[in-house]
């Protein structure tokens, strides 16, 4: 069964523990500026964080615009990789995009990160093609989309 957890809107205050996500999840991570900003400033962010115990274990940050959206970042700290906290989050992620007549959801996910698009194949989303060297390392980007309405 899984743990008891919360998902509610990230604040300020939880700039530290997203500090450490990012940096422990991403080998880009976003810095702190870039956080605040979705947090309190982009229009189209929705930004989550994932609470067990009280302490945010990871987070989400999809951007809603219009009929379609975007996943920006989804982490889960790697202690609680596996245990399906990412999948709520995502579970939340097409709930609202359900209600807010959101009809297609997409990403771009490292052409490496094997987990990743596991977790995104698992919920429906199909690799659509290739951006070359999209990463500022060179790595290749994978674009996937998903169908919502598909989902209902
Ligand atoms: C991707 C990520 C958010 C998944 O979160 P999670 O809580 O570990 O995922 P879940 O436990 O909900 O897994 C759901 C499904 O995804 C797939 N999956 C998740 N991790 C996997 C792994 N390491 N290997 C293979 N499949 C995996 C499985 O199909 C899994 O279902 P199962 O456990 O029933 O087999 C997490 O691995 C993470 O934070 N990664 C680092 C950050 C990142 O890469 N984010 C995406 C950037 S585009």
């Amino acid at each position: 069964m899984l743990t008891p957890y919360e998902i509610v809107d990230a604040t300020e205050a939880d700039l530290p523990i997203l500090e450490r996500i990012e940096n422990t999840c991403f080998l880009a991570p976003w810095n702190m500026e870039q956080i605040l900003y979705e947090i309190k400033h982009n229009p189209v962010s929705n930004f989550w964080v994932i609470k067990v115990n009280g302490m945010v274990i990871g987070f989400s940050d999809y951007w809603n615009t219009f009929d379609s959206g975007t996943i920006a970042q989804i982490a889960i700290l790697p202690e609680y990789q596996r245990h399906h906290f990412g999948s709520v989050l995502m579970e939340e992620i097409l709930k609202d995009c359900i209600a807010e007549k959101v009809v297609c959801l997409t990403l771009e996910v490292r052409k490496g990160n094997l987990k990743a698009i596991a977790f995104y194949e698992k919920f429906g989303f199909k690799q659509i093609l290739v951006k070359p060297h999209y990463y500022s390392n060179g790595e290749d980007a994978i674009y996937m989309i998903k169908n919502v309405e598909a989902s209902k």
